[in-house]
């Protein structure tokens, strides 16, 4: 492409064959062949990409590692796909501040080793964290198994480097907590999915690393039996690290075609529980939290060395592509449901009679609703499964994602289902900050 000639800081792929792995990510859509791909190695590229884009009429589609479950980073028509692996800049950790400042390139694993490195926790730990790129998990707001203590990715930012619509890189935050000044510009851009500029660096807080966790296999004879535990829990005073469950339809398959360790798992439906505040090893901690599960706690499964707290989580974090390998066109959602209204969603989707299997994060209601007959269902019913399973859950007071965030995959269920109230408002925001509509088009709305 022509108007790409002569960038600076940059390597431009153009290649159609080299442009084919930037059609997907690791969601069901698909994206179509963009202009080309540009890695930014400096500011001038980005400079110049913004200047150019607007002058061509081409688009720019941000893309961290691709491993995005709601086809945020796909090319969408007449775009350049701007891939930010080669972004320059080191991992600093601040033990004085709490905090860590990072490049959109940097894997999220290296961050959270940084981190570890130096006695602290960085917790967002999406099921893709040893593969993806910070900067993805940053524009989607990634979530995972610890959001249900610790939050999501935009409770750890502090402050945001962004590129923005007059071609520069703006910093929005402080290295601190207490920062008051108005409306926090960071936390627009954290999970705006690029529309509204790329943010191409992030200070994130940390917090001191738990040396303590109680990790339990927790196999429930009757799958109702588990889906009020979120809220006894809470309700008691108890707040897991972690509360993930598989359904009894997930468990058999795991059983019948997962690797060794899959294989002897108990119940009619299982969960896994972790807890890693001080003394969630003690005999007290362990004493009430038995007297909470009461009979439920028979079969319980206490992992007693690292080494068995590794397996569980093996399993759990295989899920998701057990689940692909076996069913390569599934559908996967991530729909939320408040805690306190798990039982009434299950009985209502079995009613619903969409054929669909289930496992993820209970403790805080964000279900992988997954359609494994996606790939042979008739698309237009397909689209209409999704739409009830999107509405059940906004009709229970819930949302549609709970953690992989809109991109083209439902950006349309977004739009039917959202207020058009505050449509109105993120169109006028866009319209404000992205007025040539250059960043991520035809993304979220
Ligand atoms: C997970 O928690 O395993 C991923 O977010 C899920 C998915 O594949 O949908
Ligand atoms: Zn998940």
């Amino acid at each position: 492409m022509n108007v790409l000639k002569g960038l600076p800081e940059a390597t431009v792929i153009r290649e159609p064959s080299d442009l084919e792995p930037f059609l997907r990510d690791e969601s069901h859509v698909h994206g179509v062949l963009p202009l080309a791909v540009v890695k930014p190695h400096g500011p001038m590229a980005l400079r110049e990409l913004v200047r150019r884009a607007k002058t061509e009429g081409f688009g720019l589609v941000p893309r961290g590692a691709g491993t995005g479950k709601a086809g945020g980073c796909v090319p969408t028509d007449r775009t350049v796909v701007v891939d930010f692996s080669a972004w320059p800049g080191d991992i600093h950790v601040s033990p004085q501040d709490l905090c860590l400042k990072a490049p959109a390139s940097a894997p999220l694993r290296e961050v959270k080793a940084a981190a570890e490195a130096q006695g602290l926790f960085y917790p967002p730990d999406p099921n893709s964290w040893e593969s993806c790129a910070l900067g993805g998990t940053l524009a989607t707001n990634a979530g995972g198994p610890n959001a249900c203590k610790y939050g999501m990715t935009r409770h750890w930012v502090l402050a945001v480097d962004a590129l923005m619509d007059d071609g520069e890189i703006h910093t929005f935050g402080i290295p601190s907590l207490k920062a008051n000044t108005g409306p926090n510009l960071a936390q627009l851009l954290v999970g705006s999915e690029g529309i509204f500029g790329f943010i191409v660096g992030a200070t994130l807080r940390l917090t001191p690393r738990p040396s303590e966790f109680t990790t339990l296999l927790l196999p429930a004879k009757r799958w109702a039996d588990l889906l009020d535990l979120p809220g006894r829990l809470c309700a008691a005073g108890f707040l897991p690290s972690a509360f993930e469950f598989f359904d009894p339809a997930v468990l058999s398959e795991l059983r019948a075609h997962g690797p060794e360790e899959a294989r002897r798992l108990p119940g009619e439906a299982l969960a896994i529980l972790e807890f890693d505040e001080r003394g969630c090893t003690s005999e007290p901690f362990l004493e009430a939290l038995l007297d909470l599960l009461g009979p439920m706690a028979d079969g319980l499964e206490v992992a007693s060395d690292e080494r068995q707290r590794g397996a569980i989580w093996a399993v759990r974090r295989m899920t998701s592509a057990f689940l692909k390998e076996r069913h390569p066109e599934k559908v996967s959602e991530d729909i939320v449901v408040p805690r306190s209204r798990l039982g009434e969603f299950f009985t209502r989707l079995e009613g619903l009679g969409i054929p669909s299997v289930s496992y993820g994060h209970l403790g805080d209601g964000n279900l992988h609703v997954n359609l494994l007959a996606a790939g042979e269902t008739e698309p237009a019913l397909l689209d209409r499964q999704l739409m009830v399973l999107f509405r059940l859950a906004v009709d229970l007071g819930g949302t549609l994602s709970g953690e992989h965030g809109i991109g083209l995959a439902k950006r349309d269920a977004f739009l039917a289902l959202s207020d058009p109230g505050q449509i109105q408002i993120l169109r006028a925001m866009k319209g404000a900050l992205d007025p040539c509509g250059i960043f991520n088009p035809g993304k979220v709305i």
